[in-house]
C-alpha cells in the first residue's frame, strides 16, 4: 500500500479519467485511483494522504442517486463518512465542472467536499487561483478567492487541463510526497 490513496466520483468518466492522469503523475507514490462506490470506510482511512475528486451534478450537487447519477456515489459515502475522524489526515481535492452552463453553481460539489473533510477534522491543502475562470457563483471559492482544491473544467477548457494538473501537482509535492 502506498501511502496515497485516490478516490474519485463520477457520472460519465471524465472524473475517472483525471483521477488516473493524476495517479500516472505521481508513479508508485499513490495507489491506483478508486470509485468512491466501490470502496469502503475502512479502506479509504487506512490513507494518511487522500486525493479526493468529484464532478458536480444535479443542482450544484455531489454526485450520486439524488442528483441524477445510475450509480451510488460521494452522496452515499458521505452519509458514512458523517462521524468518522479525518484528524491527522491530508487531503488535497480536485473538481470538475461546466462554468459555462451553470455558472451559478460552478464546482459547487467541491465547496461540499471540502466541507466534508473540514468537519472530520482534515487538514486540507491544494488550494487553486480563480484566475482564467468566468463563472457567477461557486461555493468552492474560499474567502481568500481562491478555490478550496484544482478546478478543471474539462468540457470548455479541454485544452487546459493537463497543464493545471502538473502546475497544482508541482505545487503539492511538497505536502504529499
Ligand atoms: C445534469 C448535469 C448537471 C450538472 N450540474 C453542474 C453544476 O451544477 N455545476 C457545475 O460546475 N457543473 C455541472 N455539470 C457539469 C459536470 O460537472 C461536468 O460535465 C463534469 O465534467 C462531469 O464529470 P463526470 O464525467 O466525471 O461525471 C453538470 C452536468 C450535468 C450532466
Amino acid at each position: 500500500m502506498s501511502n496515497i490513496g485516490i478516490f474519485f466520483g463520477t457520472d460519465t468518466g471524465k472524473t475517472r479519467k483525471i483521477a488516473k492522469m493524476i495517479h500516472k503523475k505521481l508513479g508508485d507514490a499513490a495507489d491506483a485511483p478508486l470509485n468512491i462506490n466501490r470502496t469502503s470506510l475502512e479502506t479509504f482511512l487506512t490513507y494518511p494522504v487522500l486525493i479526493l475528486g468529484t464532478p458536480t451534478l444535479g443542482d450544484g450537487q455531489l454526485p450520486g442517486i439524488e442528483s441524477g447519477c445510475e450509480s451510488e456515489s460521494w452522496l452515499e459515502f458521505a452519509q458514512q463518512l458523517a462521524g468518522a475522524d479525518l484528524r491527522g489526515k491530508k487531503v488535497a481535492l480536485f473538481g470538475l465542472g461546466d462554468q459555462v452552463s451553470y455558472p451559478d453553481n460552478f464546482v459547487n460539489a467541491l465547496g461540499e467536499l471540502y466541507d466534508l473533510m473540514q468537519v472530520g477534522g482534515a487538514t486540507v491543502v491544494g488550494s487553486w487561483p480563480c484566475e482564467g475562470y468566468e463563472f457567477a457563483s461557486s461555493s468552492a471559492l474560499q474567502e481568500d478567492d481562491k478555490f478550496v482544491g484544482l478546478v478543471l473544467d474539462h468540457d470548455n477548457q479541454y485544452d487546459l487541463t493537463e497543464a493545471r494538473i502538473d502546475s497544482w501537482l508541482g505545487t503539492l509535492r511538497e505536502d504529499l510526497l
